[in-house]
């Protein structure tokens, strides 16, 4: 099989990831931290190694404000639902992932709250228009940084700016596309709530997220359980990480992300872009006289791709590719929004999304079946 699904999970994984994984859950797998014996802490001190790891990959505001999470969209809904009170104001954008439109949606339904959407033009939210709608009530403001529809970009940094400059709201980055991708500084963009997964662009396994937190933002615990330690206490401890973090950790998911950043370090992430990239435009440079509509970033982004016919419905496509042994994903993609914006709603898009190891061979395999169908 020929697998151009990256935006949905990476795959395979680097095979230095499998291995390290299973090597560290096998000599350190006991829960970390908790009980009264070297292995425990030492698996502990690779937890906290990793938290370390991760809060410099993307220079954040240290190990305790990285939380461990399952997923983005488990990062999300603790963001989303541990800050929001009656009477907060939302500024989000069409982009979204549906991760973060239904937490918004059924908030809407229980609490006070209003949302505003902001539209894309080209490819990018406008400044301004962001600018208007901030005001003194604005809490948050989520912004999808890589589309996983088009691929399309927002310049985090500069939203953060006008964020700061103008309003007291808090700024959340969903990274579950960049990161791994293109460097994030989540102090110089001045990200409040950082959030991503770990199984797509981090090399991670299925089952493990992050929310990086900046010091100054409070969310109340979606969870509430055990922590390993003051145990008498008869609420949640407030330190931070173990404050949103009840329940065993994922120790596996931590190994796994921990080899994945340390591939990623190696490996250099500019290198790991570049070569996406250049399969994005082999393929795009195939496709200039077809007739599909293409939908994609025109600038540095990451290697995704979305693409419909006049002739056939995307999910009639990727029937097409898979009975040629390829694997793409058809549909909405979890973005409606976004679909209704570039004219693609209902039926969606196929998306073809790049990774590390695929090669120019299979873009051509790829582009062949295309073009003939
Ligand atoms: C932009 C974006 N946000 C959030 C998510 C949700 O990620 P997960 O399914 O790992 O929670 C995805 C997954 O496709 C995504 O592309």
């Amino acid at each position: 099989m020929i697998y151009f699904d990256n935006s949905a999970t990476s795959f395979p994984k680097p095979e230095i990831v499998y291995k390290k994984m299973m090597d560290l859950y096998q000599r350190f797998g006991v829960n970390p931290h908790r009980g009264n014996y070297k292995l425990s802490f030492e698996a502990g001190n690779i937890v906290e190694e990793t938290r370390t790891l991760i809060s410099n990959f993307f220079n954040g505001y240290g190990r305790d404000f990285v939380v461990f999470t399952f997923n983005a969209t488990d990062s999300l809904n603790m963001a989303i639902k541990g800050l929001l009170e009656d009477g907060d104001e939302v500024i989000t954008t069409v982009l979204e992932h549906n991760s973060v439109l239904r937490p918004l949606n059924h908030l809407k339904n229980e609490k006070n709250i209003k949302v505003t959407y902001l539209n894309i033009k080209d490819e990018e939210i406008s400044l301004e228009e962001l600018r208007q709608n901030l005001s003194k009530k604005t809490k948050l403001v989520i912004v999808n940084h890589i589309s996983n529809v088009t691929g399309y970009i927002q310049d985090i940094k500069a939203i953060g700016e006008i964020i700061k400059k103008n309003s007291r709201a808090f700024f959340l980055v969903d990274a579950s596309q960049s990161a791994g991708i293109v460097p994030i500084d989540q102090k110089d963009s001045k990200i409040d709530i950082l959030i991503t997964t770990g199984h797509k662009a981090l090399y991670a396994p299925t089952g493990i997220g992050l929310l990086l937190l900046a010091p100054e933002v409070k969310i109340k615990p979606l969870r509430t359980g055990g922590s390993g330690h003051n145990s008498e206490n008869p609420y949640q401890p407030e330190n931070m990480p173990d404050y949103l973090e009840a329940g065993t950790l994922n120790i596996i998911g931590i190994f796994g992300l921990k080899a994945g950043i340390e591939f990623l370090i190696d490996t250099g992430i500019e290198n790991i872009h570049k070569k996406e990239l250049l399969l994005k435009s082999f393929l795009l440079e195939e496709l200039r006289s077809s007739n599909f509509n293409i939908f994609t970033s025109k600038k540095d982004s990451a290697g995704i791709i979305s693409l419909n016919s006049n002739k056939y419905s995307p999910i009639e496509l990727a029937t097409i590719l898979d009975e040629a042994g390829i694997a793409t994903r058809s549909g909405l993609h979890c973005a409606p929004l976004l679909h209704k914006s570039i004219g693609t709603f209902p039926e969606g898009t196929l998306r073809i999304s790049f990774g590390f190891f695929n090669t120019e061979d299979e873009v051509v395999f790829l582009s062949n079946i295309l073009k003939n169908i």
